[in-house]
């Protein structure tokens, strides 16, 4: 019987991709999937650093595995991912079941790690070179996890300099890839049946080869046939332009939807993270952009209790989130990362005020959801089923992203309908097939 493997994802949509190009490589190699670590050859932790929680999350799944490997000393456990970057010998020494360590750059080194970890008679090997080239995954090698959406990576690192950003350090500075080699592998994934695909950079926006820049590249995917919808993400504010505004007017099929990570609304606290505008640049981006699209619908990424957030600073925070009515936001209590210049402050908003904060934003978010998402009921939207719930039940996209979950069989994945909602929630609604 083949060896099997199993891989354990914490993080952002970047992390997620390079766990579709780790199992594509062992596949390559002969593994197949396990449904648990419990039953795998090699299981893969596939870590995020952005907060301490997720980081500590790496200990808690290898302090698991570690009691799996007395039974199984052949099991093969692999770190990588940010912490992995960050870390490297650290997680060693911390956390002794660990065979493999390997850096963001490094993926397709993994088989020839695991190999050598077994030759050597299981001592821990390591591999943290980050001038390797980070996009050697092939794209026919990647196992996509949604059945409707693939994930094509542009860029790797960021150049940005945030104050409480631990990626930087992980991912190092930006490595944009060329058009043509993107094209290629959007077409190579909507030949193989995928309608959707979600570009993916840390900055996306800022996207720039030679004389290409974000909107151009936008426009050449978008020229792809038989690609149905194109969304993208993480997109900066400082990089939203007129260009990009236009592709919103101009380009169907991405949708009303974009994800536009604010973090404060107060200056002083902007200022000090190093996000390079102001809250009212940050507004004028926006009113540019439904200028353009009218209906646009954004998301944003919000943290609270940053050091030395004054009341009246928070409440900054409230107003632009009320201000720009978001579709939706994730909230974060900041979270101090060792390396990073806002690590030199203190952490001095205790806990509960942070908790406090979270939960007053998210309360007022919640409510504004609820109404918002409540005044929808009747309407209909083109759904983009890629889901099945339980037999019998299936959701979807619109093309705004929003969430849409109705009775139909599995075999509309891939399918576009045309969906009456019917009653919603904050976060989802429920929709029948129109009449
Ligand atoms: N450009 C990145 C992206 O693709 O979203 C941002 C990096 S991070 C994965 C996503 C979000 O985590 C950030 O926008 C920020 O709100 C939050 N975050 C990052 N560092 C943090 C910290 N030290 N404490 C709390 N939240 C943090
Ligand atoms: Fe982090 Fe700021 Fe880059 S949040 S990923 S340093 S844009």
């Amino acid at each position: 019987m083949s060896q099997r493997y199993f891989i354990e994802t914490f993080g952002c949509q970047m992390n997620v991709n390079d766990s579709e190009k780790v199992a594509g490589l062992l596949r390559r190699e002969g593994y197949a999937e396990a449904v648990r670590a419990e039953d795998a050859d090699v299981v893969f932790v596939n870590t995020c650093a952005v907060r301490e929680k997720a980081a500590e999350k790496l200990y808690h799944s290898v302090g698991r595995l570690r009691r799996l490997k007395k039974e199984r000393k052949a099991l093969r456990v692999a770190v990588g991912g940010c912490v992995a970057q960050l870390q490297g010998k650290e997680i060693l020494e911390r956390a002794p079941g660990v065979d493999v360590v390997i850096g963001t750059h490094n993926l397709t080194a993994l088989p020839e790690l695991l190999e050598r970890s077994r030759q050597e008679g299981g001592g821990p090997v390591l591999e943290l070179d980050r001038k390797a080239n980070a996009f050697a995954v092939e794209a026919r090698d990647v196992v996509h996890s949604n059945p409707v959406r693939a994930f094509v990576t542009v860029m790797e690192g960021c150049n940005h300099v945030c104050s409480f950003c631990v990626v930087p350090r992980t991912r190092g500075p930006e490595v944009n890839r060329t058009p043509e080699e993107i094209e290629a592998e959007v077409r190579h994934v909507v030949e193989e049946g995928f309608c959707e695909v979600m570009l993916l950079g840390q900055t996306v926006n800022a996207y720039r080869y030679g004389g290409i820049g974000f909107a151009d590249l936008l426009e050449r995917v978008h020229g792809i046939g038989g690609l149905r919808r194109l969304r993208f993400t993480t997109s900066h504010p400082e990089h939203v332009d007129e260009g990009l505004a236009r592709a919103f007017r101009d380009l169907p099929k991405l949708g009303g939807y974009l994800h536009l990570p604010v973090q404060s609304g107060a200056p002083r606290v902007l200022a000090d993270m190093r996000r390079g505008y102001t809250p009212d640049e940050y507004l004028d981006k926006v009113r540019l952009l439904r200028d353009r699209r009218p209906d646009l619908a954004l998301s944003t990424d919000v943290i609270v209790g940053y050091p030395g957030e004054t009341e009246d600073e928070f409440e900054h925070t409230l107003r632009l989130v009320e201000k720009v009515g978001f579709e939706s936001i994730f909230s974060f209590m900041y979270s101090p990362r060792p390396g990073t210049t806002a690590f030199r402050h203190e952490d001095d908003v205790p806990e509960d005020t942070k908790r406090r904060r979270l939960h007053a934003l998210q309360r007022m978010q919640q409510r504004y959801q609820e109404d918002r998402n409540r005044a929808r009921i009747g309407q209909v939207e083109r759904v983009l089923i890629d889901t099945v719930d339980s037999p019998g039940r299936v959701s979807g996209r619109t093309m705004h992203f929003r969430l849409v979950h109705l009775d139909g069989p599995a075999d509309w994945v891939g399918t576009e309908q045309d969906v009456e909602i019917t009653s919603a929630g904050p976060n989802a609604f429920r929709g029948r097939l129109r009449a």
